[in-house]
């Protein structure tokens, strides 16, 4: 019943066993919402990652779940922010005493080197003063083997450690550190986040290569710049890198 999205005291979380896409949902109904209202899903038909690919979003122990977030001073204001929606999912993992948990630029999580979470952040829309967005988290808890053959990339989940956070408990620590970090970031913009994206930085020092539409650029990947551009050192010196269309992959 769509009428009690205009009714609240409170942030909300939608839930729902089964839905395209939690992004898709905020962003339908954006309108009716306020930042950190949240829709959760235990299976998604059509997740998504970024431009256009899959998110394989199968039912079982899986966490999917979007955010909305208002920023009041514009696009600027948000620059950076799958770094920092990827360094709370960091924090919340050590929380949990999970060990082995790195971040690749700009939006991925990796857990033993394989990929564990992925963060989509979509445009719900703009004006020169306001910049509303989805943040998109989905995060691998138990995938099982017929599911894992329809992802093309060495992936993890959290089975196997010794011990298995349970799923609720891993959305309501992110929720609160999600909230935690975005008013920080709204309010004092990367600078706060170097120091963690840097410590769970898995390229750090490392030969890699940049794949930006069909060009393609190598170098030693140093790290962020403070505006939250992939940093390269190549023969011509340091170079800074932004942009959604933007890949970094090990040489
Ligand atoms: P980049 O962001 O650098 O281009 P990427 O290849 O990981 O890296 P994304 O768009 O971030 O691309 O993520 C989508 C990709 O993640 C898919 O193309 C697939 O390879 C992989 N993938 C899809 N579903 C899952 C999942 N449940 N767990 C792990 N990886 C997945
Ligand atoms: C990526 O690595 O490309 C990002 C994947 C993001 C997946 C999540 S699952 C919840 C939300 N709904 C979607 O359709 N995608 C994001």
């Amino acid at each position: 019943d769509e009428s009690v999205l205009k009714a609240r005291i409170s942030n909300r979380c939608f839930y729902f066993d089964e839905i395209p896409s939690t992004n898709a949902f905020i962003l339908k109904h954006a309108e009716d919402l306020v930042s950190g209202d949240i829709c959760i899903a235990e299976y998604q038909s059509a997740g998504r990652g970024r431009r256009g690919r899959v998110w394989v979003s199968p039912y079982g122990c899986h966490l999917y779940f979007s955010m909305y977030w208002q920023f009041p001073q514009g696009m600027a204001q948000a620059m950076g922010l799958s770094l920092v929606v990827a360094c709370s999912i960091v924090s919340v993992l050590q929380q949990l005493d999970v060990e082995g948990v790195g971040v690749k630029w700009p939006n991925d999580i990796y857990l033993n080197s394989k990929k564990l979470a992925g963060v989509l952040i979509e445009l719900s829309g703009h004006t020169d003063s306001e910049c509303n967005l989805v943040i998109g988290i989905g995060l691998n808890m138990a995938m099982g083997e017929q599911h894992a053959a329809k992802i093309d990339q060495p992936w993890s989940d959290l089975t196997g450690l010794e011990c298995v956070p349970d799923k609720t408990e891993l959305l309501v620590l992110l929720q609160r550190q999600l909230q935690l970090d975005l008013t920080l970031f709204q309010k004092s913009g990367l600078k706060p986040f170097q120091q963690r994206w840097s410590a769970a930085d898995i390229f750090e020092g490392q030969p890699v290569k940049l794949l930006i539409g069909s060009d393609e650029i190598h170098g030693i990947y140093r790290g962020i710049d403070e505006q939250g551009a992939v940093v390269l050192e190549t023969a011509s010196g340091k170079q800074s890198f932004i942009g959604g269309e933007i890949s970094l992959r090990k040489l």
